[in-house]
């Protein structure tokens, strides 16, 4: 039986970088007798524009149902000073909760040809391969209160809350613990303990359920700012680094900078096993560059990669692409931020040429 993935294009430049997904998924039909039923929904700003909503229900309920789900970007200045509930970034934060994908896979690598892209020193980031485990359905994202209260004098008072409970932590410190036996078997563990009660309790469950169950697999906690020093000193020290919501959030820009391009790197967003996956690429919309033919499709194309990896049960086909992705840059491909002159379908053309 064939899988379904439904596409949501979204904003800016994700409709150009999903198109260079949609010809790669052509080609294995073609090529390698592929089957896969690809369905499109409007999401984000596209969305509110059709439907006043950044997502409908009808949408999430198709994602629930669906095998797995690529998002290409989301948001833009157009919606910026709408209220929360219609901006379209509530679009992805409702879709992330409604399907329950909290463990988020960010993988960071410096492939070998770009290592001189990077904004280290080629010996820092060459051969660099780290994950991002980032907590994605908790945290200061979600948490209640949260508001923009007037004072009596007149001024405001914004707040959030950072909340995480022990169940939410040992639900995506497995996923880390877990990944990391398949990799270098260490996990670094980030917080701030030494200021957030979330914190503290972050710290202990995730040295509860190493004990528990993970002791062949070395654990470190490090401090978040720490680690975003560490991270921007010598990379290469890490294997799975496990976090928030928040902080997985800013780190994983900060790892995207430091191997190359935040133009390449894809993310996994999974929940319970058997459930869909959501797949995004961790760069925004860049509404700068959209519609201009600059955006790298690479994070786009590599994020379905890890869909035929994780959700489509298709890992011959994930390390086929995988293959013509490193191939394509072997050989010099590279769009403006790499350096080179490609636009965003002369890229998708590289990858296709080596498929
Ligand atoms: C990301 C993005 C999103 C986030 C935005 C678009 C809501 O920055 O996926 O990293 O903050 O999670
Ligand atoms: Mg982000």
């Amino acid at each position: 039986m064939s899988k379904t993935l439904l596409l949501l294009h979204g904003d800016g430049i994700g409709p150009e970088v999903i198109t260079q997904v949609e010809r790669v998924i052509d080609v294995l039909r073609v090529s390698y007798g592929f089957k896969l039923n690809v369905e499109s929904a409007l999401f984000g700003g596209a969305s509110i524009n059709a439907c006043g909503v950044p997502i409908s229900d009808e949408t999430i309920a198709r994602a629930k149902s669906a095998d797995a789900v690529l998002m290409g970007a989301v948001g833009g200045p157009k919606w910026a000073n709408a209220p929360r509930d219609k901006r379209p970034e509530m679009g992805l934060l409702n879709l992330r909760k409604e399907m329950v994908v909290f463990a988020n896979l960010r993988p960071a690598i410096c492939f070998d040809a770009l290592a001189d892209a990077s904004s280290l020193k080629r010996e820092l980031v060459a051969g660099l391969d780290i994950m991002f485990v980032r907590e994605l359905c908790g945290g200061v994202y979600f948490g209640q209160p949260r508001g923009i209260d007037v004072l009596p004098d007149g001024s405001k008072r914004g707040y959030d809350t950072q909340v995480y409970t022990t169940g939410e932590i040992e639900r995506v410190a497995h996923v880390a613990f877990e990944l990391a036996r398949k990799r270098k078997n260490r996990v670094a563990s980030l917080e701030k303990s030494n200021v957030m009660e979330s914190g503290l309790l972050w710290r202990q469950v995730v040295t509860q359920i190493h004990q528990d169950y993970y002791s062949d697999v070395a654990l470190e906690h490090v401090l978040a700012d720490n680690a975003a020093m560490q991270i921007a000193r010598a990379p290469k020290q890490f294997d799975v680094l496990l976090t928030d919501n928040l902080f997985g959030d800013v780190l994983s820009d900060l790892a995207a900078a430091i191997t190359g391009s935040i133009g390449l790197l894809p993310s996994a967003a999974l929940g319970e096993k058997g459930k869909p996956g959501l797949y995004e690429p961790i760069h925004g919309s860049a509404p700068d560059i959209a519609g201009k033919g600059l955006a790298n499709p690479l994070a786009a194309i590599l994020s379905f990669e890890m869909a035929l990896r994780n959700s489509l049960e298709r890992e011959d086909l994930a390390d086929l692409l995988y293959t013509a992705v490193i191939a394509a840059l072997n050989k010099g491909a590279r769009t403006k931020d790499l350096g080179g002159t490609l636009n965003t379908s002369q890229m998708g053309d590289a990858v296709i040429a080596e498929l």
